[in-house]
């Protein structure tokens, strides 16, 4: 969504607005970004929400999984982040187990909006989340519950495979989304998931879907940055795809992504499960 204000500043995304854009059948472009400079890039594409997600431990790292990254670095990229000022929503990933109790995630999630800047957390979770969910959005804090693939969960599940492709796992996760909505989560965000489980969990919802490898019926999609920019090393997932041959520069690309978001172009059949 790119709405200019009165002096053709971008105006700020709100949680506020995303659910406007879901009410109007307004595609909603999230992306990944960690530092000033990208984020500056994004704000000029018009990306709607940015994610300081712990993937960092993986593309700024070069680390195997998520699992390692730390609340520390979590903070100093949300930090960087921040101080672009987007208008973009800027969302931040609580890290692997620094929400497993209620005091841990009211203790780490404040710290990434009080000292990351962040406006929305995100965590990995189940429905077993829920009190955690409900006891955030008590202390005010917004909060993105991401089900299907949980990178975090990885040796726990044994590998990247997609979520919810027999009855009673895809019967789970409905169940899941339910209750976290009930808890007080403000949106949620589907990793991995096939199509048709996808479009159930958004229709049921009033909250705003982000999908990433969970297909067009979503109400946003997101990407890793350096995956939709062709930075990636060797062969991107399958729910990926590169933008900058048909951007041709890194802005160009940006703006491809958004356009193809919003048109619905972006993701078609060969991105979904
Ligand atoms: O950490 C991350 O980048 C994410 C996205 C893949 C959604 O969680």
């Amino acid at each position: 969504m790119y709405t200019a204000n009165a002096e053709g500043q971008r105006k700020p995304v709100t949680i506020a607005s995303l659910v406007e854009m879901k009410q109007r059948g307004q595609k909603i472009s999230c992306l990944t970004v960690y530092d000033y400079s990208f984020t500056v890039a994004l704000d000029q594409a018009g990306v709607d929400v940015m994610l300081v997600g712990d993937s960092l431990g993986m593309v700024m790292q070069g680390r195997e999984t998520t699992l390692p990254v730390t609340m520390e670095e979590i903070i100093y990229h949300c930090r960087c982040v921040a101080s672009a000022r987007p208008a973009g929503l800027l969302m931040a990933d609580m890290p692997f187990m620094s929400h497993g109790t209620v005091a841990d995630a009211l203790h780490n999630a404040g710290r990434l909006m009080k000292e990351g800047g962040a406006r929305i957390v995100k965590l990995e979770g189940t429905g077993e989340q829920a009190e955690v969910v409900t006891q955030l959005a008590g202390a005010g804090i917004p909060v993105c519950a991401h089900l299907g693939l949980r990178p975090q969960a990885v040796h726990k599940v044994g590998g990247y495979r997609v979520q919810g492709r027999d009855e009673s796992s895809a019967r789970a996760m409905v169940e899941d989304a339910r209750v976290l909505e009930h808890a007080g989560a403000d949106m949620l965000l589907l990793e991995c998931v096939p199509v048709a489980l996808a479009a159930e969990i958004a229709r049921g919802t009033q909250l705003p879907v982000i999908g990433i490898g969970a297909g067009p019926d979503c109400d946003g999609q997101i990407l890793v940055l350096q995956d939709m920019l062709g930075l990636t090393p060797g062969k991107i997932p399958r729910f990926a795809k590169n933008f900058m041959p048909e951007g041709g520069s890194i802005h160009g690309a940006l703006q491809a992504y958004v356009k193809a978001v919003a048109d619905g172009t972006f993701p078609a059949s060969e991105h979904c499960f």
